[in-house]
């Protein structure tokens, strides 16, 4: 009986997975591991939000199936935030869908839009499912560089002028996980024009919009003129609200890529639970003091964080967004690679972070690592990491002892 699934194959084994099964022993050994691996956000939902779930979910008529496209109340409530927020109109029946989760909304996108072979670019290092969302519906990736500028652009350029077929889509994922660029409206610009000259469409990954430092809102590739031509943009309730379990996302902008997401997952599911969407609605019709306070949390944890890094010598540029942190493996311990640089710090320091590796090959030379536990914690795990960093010269000399040993 088969047992090797042409889909499974295409999937590599997960990176990740090594560092998460050292963390787990660690664990039930009794350790206290600092977990900033996971992008899991660990806020709680504020409290008016989960009210509201409560309160709709009381009522037997919400517990049907619901709207895959997502029911109108929460539709107009995303179309005025994304009027208020960006100034871009959308129409909240043809250019709007509500997702389980801005990833559910991104793989079933690529489903619907992808036939064998068909190309598409991606910046390298990525969130995963933005390459894998197309090779499992079996299209083929053509890697960009991550940073928003003129090399992107040129190799934008050679990617269109080398590839056969054409390229049909390009992924943006500015505020990034997990490099944290940002993109400006200008470089959005060059991207739109370029794209829509070549009959290109653009999948924007804006998962981050809200997560900001430094009073720099990041902008949506929607707001360049003529974007909807060709650009569907992804959002989350995920980050904004603390609401990654909720599993509440959205898509807006190009009515044919909007159909085609609607139609794919008409087949698929019946939307969020209706109580979830309703307390999603409530959120982004309410009160906005708790995103502001979500982001102030961020911010000072990023603070502590790049700080007390640069006191142990650890340099790593202060991410302006996102909830990420895109680390340079330290000198001493560069030639390692990021997969053991973070068993390491893992064994030695009990600080969990992601291998840059893991977001693709191009993340080489790199650690991520997420805000996702309290100030006091980060604290801990930059003391701990301080105290490894100064004793690591036994550590160093046994992994290279090791390595020697097996080659
Ligand atoms: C860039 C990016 N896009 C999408 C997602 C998934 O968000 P959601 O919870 O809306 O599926 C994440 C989650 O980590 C992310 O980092």
């Amino acid at each position: 009986m088969e047992s090797e699934f042409h889909r499974i194959k295409r999937l590599p084994p997960y990176v990740f997975a090594e560092v998460n099964a050292m963390k787990a022993k660690a664990r039930a050994a009794g350790e206290d591991i600092i977990d900033l691996g996971m992008g899991n956000p660990d806020l709680p939902t504020p409290q008016h939000i989960v009210d509201k779930l409560c309160e709709v979910a009381q009522d037997p008529k919400a517990h049907r199936y619901s709207a895959s496209q997502g029911i109108k109340g929460l539709r107009k409530a995303f179309v005025n935030y994304y009027q208020r927020r960006f100034h871009v109109s959308l129409d909240p029946d043809k250019e709007v869908c509500v997702t389980i989760g801005s990833k559910e909304g991104l793989a079933n996108l690529a489903s619907a839009i992808t036939g064998p072979g068909d190309i598409i670019l991606t910046p390298n290092p990525s969130y995963p499912i933005h390459p894998f969302g197309f090779i499992i519906a079996d299209g083929t990736v053509r890697f960009l560089p991550y940073v928003p500028g003129p090399d992107f652009m040129a190799a934008l350029d050679r990617a269109v002028r080398n590839s056969v077929p054409k390229p049909m889509a390009l992924i943006l994922n500015y505020p990034s996980n997990p490099t944290a660029m940002v993109a400006s409206l200008d470089f959005y610009g060059q991207v739109v024009d370029f794209c829509r000259h070549h009959g290109i469409y653009i999948l924007s990954d804006l998962a981050y919009a809200e997560i900001y430092f430094d009073g720099n809102p990041p902008p949506s590739v929607l707001q360049i003129p003529g974007a909807k031509d060709i650009c569907i943009e992804f959002t989350s309730m995920s980050k904004t609200y603390s609401m990654p379990g909720w599993r509440v996302g959205f898509a807006a902008g190009n009515r044919t890529l909007i159909n085609a997401l609607t139609r794919i997952k008409s087949y698929l599911d019946y939307g969020a639970f209706t109580p979830v969407q309703a307390a999603a609605a409530t959120a982004l019709n309410g009160p906005q003091t708790c995103v502001e306070e979500t982001r102030q949390i961020y911010k000072e944890r990023r603070d502590v964080l790049v700080e007390g890094m640069a006191q142990a010598g650890w340099i790593i540029p202060s991410p302006p967004a996102s909830m990420f942190a895109w680390a340079p493996i330290p000198e001493p311990f560069k030639h390692l690679g990021s997969l053991e640089f973070s068993k390491l710090l893992l064994t030695e320091a009990n600080v969990a972070v992601s291998p840059g590796t893991g977001f693709g090959e191009n993340g080489e030379g790199f650690v991520r690592i997420a805000l996702v536990e309290n100030k006091h914690r980060i604290r801990q795990a930059v003391r701990s990491i301080r105290t490894f960093f100064g004793n690591a010269g036994g550590a160093l000399k046994n992994f290279d002892a090791k390595r020697a040993a097996a080659s």
